[in-house]
């Protein structure tokens, strides 16, 4: 049973989480529990999550973010509350510039596209390596009282984070506007996404050749049905003495792109439906 659920269950203070979060929680912020961590939640409300977030996290140095000025009641011993817009960046600039980076960020603030963008653009150069940027109740990316479904969306956000990541290949290219210096893993739940800070393990996109005996075992990756080459690569083997004309060279080219234009169609069908 969950350690936090019953913190949250006994709390005397009004907070509302959906129950799965407490699966997640568990499993992301049970390592930070004893640990001397800076821990920061965007929204207070009525204070509830934060008295049990002081509770849960024995040496933490706990800050509360809100909007409503009435939240500075909650400051306590042990209980920071700092007033602030999470969609605006001047705010962030100010807010690290005086309190550092930090390891641990939940936005339950306002959920909308804009405010869930910025605090992720401008909290992941500020989490220290080994920390979490955890935003909640993403499911407003589908919701259209928070403009949703969009282009523009929070979740299409992180899916362009994934795509990020991936850029650190750099023979695919780079976005404009990339955070994958910072981020290691992406983790997606329901209601929850994760952003896990760890410049440290981003390593540079270099394959680890073991230099190893080889049979010279034929590589078969452009054969198969689901593969463009099959024809190709047996015409290509069959025409081996052609090719060194120019005139077949381009011929065969020719021919090449079509079929694998073709084959590319046919073999679309057969996932297409997995992306409805
Ligand atoms: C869902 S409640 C937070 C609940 C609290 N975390 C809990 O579990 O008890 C959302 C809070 O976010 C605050 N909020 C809304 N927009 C905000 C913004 N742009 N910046 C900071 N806080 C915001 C609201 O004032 C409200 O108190």
């Amino acid at each position: 049973m969950s350690k936090l659920i019953n913190l949250f269950r006994s709390e005397k203070r009004k907070t509302v989480k959906h129950q799965n979060y407490f699966q997640v929680y568990d499993e992301y912020l049970h390592k930070y529990v004893d640990k001397n961590i800076t821990f920061v939640e965007i929204g207070i409300a009525n204070g509830g999550s934060l008295k049990v977030w002081k509770n849960y996290f024995k040496n933490a140095r706990i800050i509360g973010i809100d909007l409503n000025d009435k939240c500075k009641i909650f400051e306590e011993e042990g209980i920071e509350v700092i007033i602030g817009d999470q969609a605006d960046p001047k705010f962030w600039k100010n807010f690290f510039q005086k309190i550092g980076k930090v390891d641990v960020i939940i936005d339950d603030g306002g959920h909308t596209n804009l405010q869930q963008i910025i605090t992720t653009t401008e909290c992941i150069p500020n989490i220290k390596d080994g920390g979490i940027l955890l935003i909640e109740d993403v499911m407003s990316s589908y919701i259209s009282s928070f403009d949703n479904p969009s282009k523009f969306s929070f979740i299409n956000f992180s899916k362009k984070l994934v795509d990020d990541i991936n850029f650190n290949d750099p023979s695919l290219g780079k976005f404009k506007f990339s955070l994958n210096q910072y981020i290691h893993a992406i983790k997606f739940f329901e209601g929850i996404v994760i952003f896990e800070i760890n410049r440290s393990k981003i390593l540079p996109n270099i394959e680890v050749d073991n230099n190893g005996k080889t049979l010279n075992i034929e590589d078969l990756r452009q054969e198969g049905i689901g593969n463009y080459g099959g024809f190709v690569s047996y015409i290509k083997r069959k025409t081996y003495f052609f090719k060194k004309i120019k005139i077949f060279i381009k011929i065969y080219k020719f021919f090449a792109f079509f079929f694998k234009f073709f084959k590319k169609i046919k073999n679309e069908k057969k996932y297409k439906s997995f992306f409805k």
